[in-house]
């Protein structure tokens, strides 16, 4: 995830700038700069790679001496990261400069604007418009032309300007990424993340949506979007610098579950057009009539990212009407599958860099099949070499257990699907609407789950002596019983089996004994009569039942234990739904057997050997 410093004081900036962006490193990143004065000129030293490349940059070129300044860590989205890619960007003049954390959903049409009225970009990013507009607006007054960008501005930021023309003078704006004022004696800083300020002060604003912060020698004032002044409290840091990185968190598997509202928000928001009645992948190259000839799709991945494959598959052929397979990716190369130039392979990878799926993606293009990759890294390995690459925008995944990058893996299929259906024309019409409308509505709905976060907690804390426990299901249910059930396995280390619930009987229920926990996940209307004599059939034999349905259901709790219930979406929907207190579930049973969280045994985020 990018990270944000600025400083303005009386101490050298260059050395103070280098220390945040090193604080600010555990978010993962991979290109880094600054942008300070050097006598009176604004000067970038920017440089794809680590913060040790940018210290041997400044060495070379000789480090400014400048008591003002803003830094920046890069995690690509828009653009592959490289020197031209990284952060601070400048306009036309280089008389401004600019650091940003998101993503500008409407940059295309501003970038077309402002390229009419005269301005010439240099890099891939949604970014370059902030400086061009900033520029653009300009009229002696920072803080006025900030204001004027960010009323046209969409989409997810925390971006600091500033200006040669102003040389005492930073100004930093949020929108839904975080940023914080520090506040010293005669200095200030700014960062994204509190730890990239503790060693100087434990005093901060805590910016929130929508407020300008201007940072003078004489003091910080925090404005509304309206120019108008805020009485902000300060907030006092309590926390240590561990703490500080998980965001006050214990985990950073918890910070991470609860990422997934924003993350879900910018993974969707600039996939569908302005009037959200239809779905635009730019980024996909394949052409209307490449689609109308696919003939089949066979989805590839490994561990939680093949989980989200067996979702894709119930998706593509439900909205796309193609016949869709699913494989794990160690297994798929080794069968020989039937694959030629009307099959689409779709591999979908957190890192990007899982060697399975990296293999199977090179025995696809072998025999001839064109690869789309989902993936949450930009210039990953599999992203250089697939032929189109849909983003998951969820920022770094730090924890080994997958959260954010599942359920925004599931986003993706989603849009996938409903893409491949606009142009094959395979849904009836209004249908692609209601599915958006109902997609749109799925940040704040896990919200409102995380905000029920208690009563999952305390349903865990119940079963954690468990050493066996069930998760079943019928159809998409089935596909998110096996997320759930890999969760719990591998931070908890409690055994944990998914079965499609009509299988138990051919030889599972032989398990089931008394008190056994058996997670049923009941959310698909079609199939609810039918798991709920599945659900009957493990209370016949005692097992203790923890039932996940929609609200509404009432039925359901005459017949189990406990249940967890979710917000009301469309059928296909529900898995984004279901995942998250499945996730919260297997958090809070590890948490309260002592395991390792973030790092469980034998386990390795990105898995690069076969
Ligand atoms: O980076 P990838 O998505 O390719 O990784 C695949 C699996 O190793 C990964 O999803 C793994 O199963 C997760 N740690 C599970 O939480």
């Amino acid at each position: 995830m990018c990270g944000i410093v600025g400083y303005l004081g009386t101490q050298p900036a260059v050395p103070i700038l280098i220390e945040g962006l090193k604080k600010l490193e555990y978010r993962g990143y991979d290109s880094a700069g600054i942008a300070v004065l050097n006598g009176g000129n604004l000067t970038v030293t920017k440089s794809a790679g680590k913060i040790n490349l940018l210290e041997r940059l400044l060495q070379e070129e000789g480090c400014p001496d400048s008591h003002i300044g803003i830094g920046h860590t890069r995690w690509a989205t828009h653009g592959r990261p490289s020197d031209i890619n990284s952060h601070p960007h400048t306009d036309c003049t280089g008389e401004f400069a600019v650091v940003h954390n998101g993503i500008i959903e409407n940059y295309q049409s501003l970038k077309e604007w402002l390229q009419q009225e005269g301005h010439t970009f240099v890099s891939e990013t949604d970014t370059e418009v902030l400086p061009h507009l900033v520029e653009h607006f300009y009229r002696g007054d920072l803080e006025t032309a900030v204001l004027e960008v960010i009323s046209r501005v969409q989409g997810s930021y925390a971006m600091v300007a500033f200006t040669q023309k102003e040389p005492g003078k930073l100004v930093a704006v949020r929108k839904d990424s975080p940023l914080v004022v520090g506040l010293g004696e005669d200095e200030y800083f700014l960062a994204s993340d509190i730890p990239a300020i503790l060693n100087h002060t434990r005093r901060a604003y805590i910016l929130e949506d929508g407020e300008v912060a201007v940072l003078m020698a004489e003091g910080v004032q925090i404005l509304d979007q309206w120019g108008l002044p805020v009485d902000k409290p300060i907030f006092e840091v309590e926390w240590d610098a561990k703490a500080a990185e998980k965001g006050g968190y214990d985990h950073f598997m918890l910070k991470e579950i609860h990422e997934q509202p924003k993350a879900l928000k910018d993974t969707l928001s600039s996939r569908l057009t302005p009037d959200n009645r239809r779905i635009q992948l730019s980024e996909v190259k394949l052409t209307p009539q490449q689609i109308k000839n696919i003939r089949k799709v066979s989805i590839v991945a490994c561990g939680t990212a093949y989980h989200a494959g067996v979702v894709g598959k119930y998706v593509l052929e439900k909205l796309a009407r193609i016949p869709t397979e699913v494989d794990i990716a160690s297994e798929f190369r080794y069968r020989d599958p039937l694959l030629d130039e009307q099959t689409l392979v779709v591999v979908v990878s957190q890192s990007g860099e899982t060697a399975d799926t990296l293999a199977a993606l090179r025995e696809a293009k072998r025999k001839g099949a064109r690869v789309l990759a989902i993936t949450n890294v930009v210039g990953s390995s599999v992203s250089r070499e697939a032929d189109d690459v849909l983003y998951t925008w969820a920022g770094p995944e730090i924890a080994v257990a997958s959260t954010k990058a599942y359920t925004t893996q599931l986003i993706c299929m989603y849009l996938l699907g409903l893409y491949l259906a606009q142009v094959r024309e395979t849904l009836p019409e209004g249908e692609i609407e209601t599915i958006i409308d109902h997609l749109r509505q799925l940040p704040q709905q896990v919200q409102i789950i995380l905000d029920r976060e208690r009563v999952v907690k305390e349903i865990a804390e119940k079963y954690t002596q468990a050493e066996n426990c069930f998760f079943i299901g019928r159809g998409l249910d089935y596909a998110v019983a096996m997320e759930g059930s890999l969760k719990l396995k591998e931070i908890s280390y409690i055994h944990a089996e998914a079965y499609a619930a009509g299988e138990l009987k051919h030889g599972t229920l032989a398990l089931i004994v008394e008190g056994i926990p058996v997670l049923a996940i009941a959310t698909q209307e079609e199939l609810l009569e039918k798991t709920m004599s599945n659900v009957k059939e493990v209370k016949a034999r005692e097992a203790t039942v923890i039932g996940l349905a929609m609200e509404g259901n009432r039925e359901i709790k005459k017949s189990v234990d406990e249940v967890i219930y979710l917000p009301r979406t469309h059928a296909m929907l529900t898995s984004v739904l279901t995942v998250v207190p499945l996730q919260l579930l297997a958090y809070y049973a590890a948490v309260a057997r002592g395991t390792d969280v973030d790092q469980p045994r034998n386990l390795a985020k990105s898995v690069t050997v076969e």
